[in-house]
């Protein structure tokens, strides 16, 4: 089945399953009546009516209608999902699709609040070759319209957006969520140096509340417009990205969405602070350019980092979600 990631019509649902989970509940079933999608607490949902329900256990199937379509989803199976279908009625695919990606990743942000930890889901859109700008940083635009929409879903899932300043500087991003309907999350601007604050107050990212500019201790200056600056210890600049999450919880951001560029991605990496690092490939080679990430050398493959890759896609390009094997540093 190809799974594409293009179709809205159940994003409502989604921003539903998120207010559920913030309010403690974790047995919850998608209904679907007519074209329509909603998330219930699994106690309170009417299933009589429904022509799909997806859930996260087999308990409703006493409750549906004999021509219902069930999927059950047991989150404790693995991150990347499988889905089973008891009642083996046709399903809702493009529903499906969604809950492939976006399922995992409200699952991930309340078990991490529920933990006192920070769940991290982090994006590159890359060529073929892993370059995610031309030599001179120009970036703008190697992924799709479909990319960005599903980009801005992931910001309404998770409480902050975070980026380096050489992406600040470079693209001026407003790390809304313009494209689809939802909260806007913080933005979090990560400059080490504090330099960030010290150029131009006008760039996007510090227009209105919601912004912090972490910067290390000792490198704070004043803040851009109704920007908060959070200082953390670091040594000569660098941040430690275990510290930088450690000082947004008392921001009460306990999920961020890390959007670069290659530097801040490369630091969150190898600190091992990353849950899930979506990928998506876009259909073009630049030749040369900023790579994904750069590391630490490693001298055989087997000290690469491994993962668990489901695949989804976008409208012609690819999107990767991988998980790594060993995580959990924030
Ligand atoms: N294709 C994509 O998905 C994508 C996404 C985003 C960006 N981009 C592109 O990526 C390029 C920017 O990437 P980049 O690697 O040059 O810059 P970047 O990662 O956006 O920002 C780097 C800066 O962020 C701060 N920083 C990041 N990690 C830090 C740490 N652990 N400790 C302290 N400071 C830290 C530092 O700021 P200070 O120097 O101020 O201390 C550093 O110079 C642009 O060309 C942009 O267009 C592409």
């Amino acid at each position: 089945m190809v799974c594409e990631l293009g179709d809205d019509s159940a994003w409502p649902a989604f921003l539903e399953a998120r207010s559920v989970l913030a309010q403690g509940t974790r047995e919850f079933v998608f209904v679907r009546r007519g074209a329509q999608w909603s998330c219930l607490p699994t106690g309170t949902a009417d299933l009589r009516p429904a022509q799909q329900v997806f859930a996260l256990s087999h308990a409703p199937v006493s409750a549906l209608a004999a021509d219902a379509a069930l999927t059950v989803f047991d989150p404790a199976d693995a991150m990347v999902p499988t889905f089973v279908h008891p009642t083996r009625r046709p399903v809702d695919a493009s529903f499906l699709a969604m809950a492939r990606v976006y399922l995992p990743v409200l699952l991930g942000a309340a078990a991490a609040r529920r933990r006192g930890r920070t769940f991290v889901a982090a994006h590159v859109t890359q060529t073929l070759d892993g370059r995610i700008a031309c030599p001179n940083g120009q970036s703008q635009w190697i992924g799709n319209a479909a990319d960005l929409r599903h980009a801005h879903r992931m910001r309404a899932l998770l409480d902050g957006v975070l980026v380096g300043a050489g992406t600040v500087r470079t693209d001026d991003p407003r790390l809304d969520v313009r494209h689809v309907t939802g909260p806007n999350p913080r933005r979090i601007v990560l400059s080490g140096s504090g330099a960030i604050l010290r150029e131009r107050h006008d760039r996007h990212a510090f227009r209105g509340a919601g912004c912090d500019v972490v910067v290390a201790a000792g490198n704070g200056a004043p803040a851009p417009g109704r920007s908060h600056v959070l200082e953390v210890p670091a040594t000569a600049d660098a941040l430690d990205p275990v510290a930088v999450l450690a000082a947004l919880r008392s921001r009460d951001v306990h999920s961020i969405y890390l959007e670069g560029g290659s530097q801040t991605l490369s630091s969150f990496l190898q600190a091992r602070c990353i849950d899930l690092l979506q990928v998506h490939i876009a259909a073009m080679v630049l030749g040369a350019g900023i790579p994904s990430f750069t590391l630490t050398p490693v001298e055989h493959v087997r000290h690469g980092l491994q993962f668990t890759m489901d695949h989804t896609m976008l409208d012609g390009h690819v999107l990767l979600s991988c998980w790594p094997s060993v995580g959990e540093a924030g």
